[in-house]
């Protein structure tokens, strides 16, 4: 909690709706709990495994920031199974972002899916990844 506040506190903006996620993060679980934050947002968290946790939300998400540590030292936050399941709760011209473009990912979020494209990087990223859910009955061409 004390961690949670201390990097919340870098955006004093946002501090009422800081305030209401800490009031609540107590008492999450690991099932989907949904926080209204003021009258326009709702907050959808899950507190879980990644793959545990996307499986137990159906979603859809219009939008991922996939942000899981490096490919290499983490790799269990871009599988096949993950991606599939983004894919999955992604709704069509949903679209996905990621700092990394190690190939085995792209090749995940390709095989689950998605369309993929490499965009120019941020800081020291020369490159990233974009991709997009194509909308149901579009064509590729
Ligand atoms: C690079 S940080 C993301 C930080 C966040 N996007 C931000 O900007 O503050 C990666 C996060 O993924 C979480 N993480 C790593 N492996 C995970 C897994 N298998 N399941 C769920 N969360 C995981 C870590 O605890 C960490 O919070």
């Amino acid at each position: 909690m004390a961690a949670i506040a201390r990097a919340l506190s870098g955006w004093p903006d946002l501090a009422p709706l800081a305030g209401r996620l800490l009031d609540f993060w107590p008492a999450l679980s690991s099932e989907p709990t949904a926080w209204a934050m003021d009258e326009q947002t709702t907050l959808m968290v899950v507190r879980a495994p990644a793959l545990d946790g996307v499986e137990r939300w159906h979603g859809p998400a219009d939008a991922w920031y996939l942000d899981g540590f490096s490919p290499a030292k983490n790799p269990d936050m871009w599988s096949d199974a993950l991606m599939d399941l983004v894919f999955d709760r992604t709704s069509p011209g949903g679209t996905f972002a990621t700092y990394t473009v190690a190939g085995w990912v792209r090749r995940n979020l390709m095989a689950a899916g998605f369309e993929v494209a490499r965009a120019p990087g941020f800081g020291r990223k020369r490159e990233m990844l974009t991709g997009f859910r194509r909308a149901a009955g579009a064509s590729r061409s």
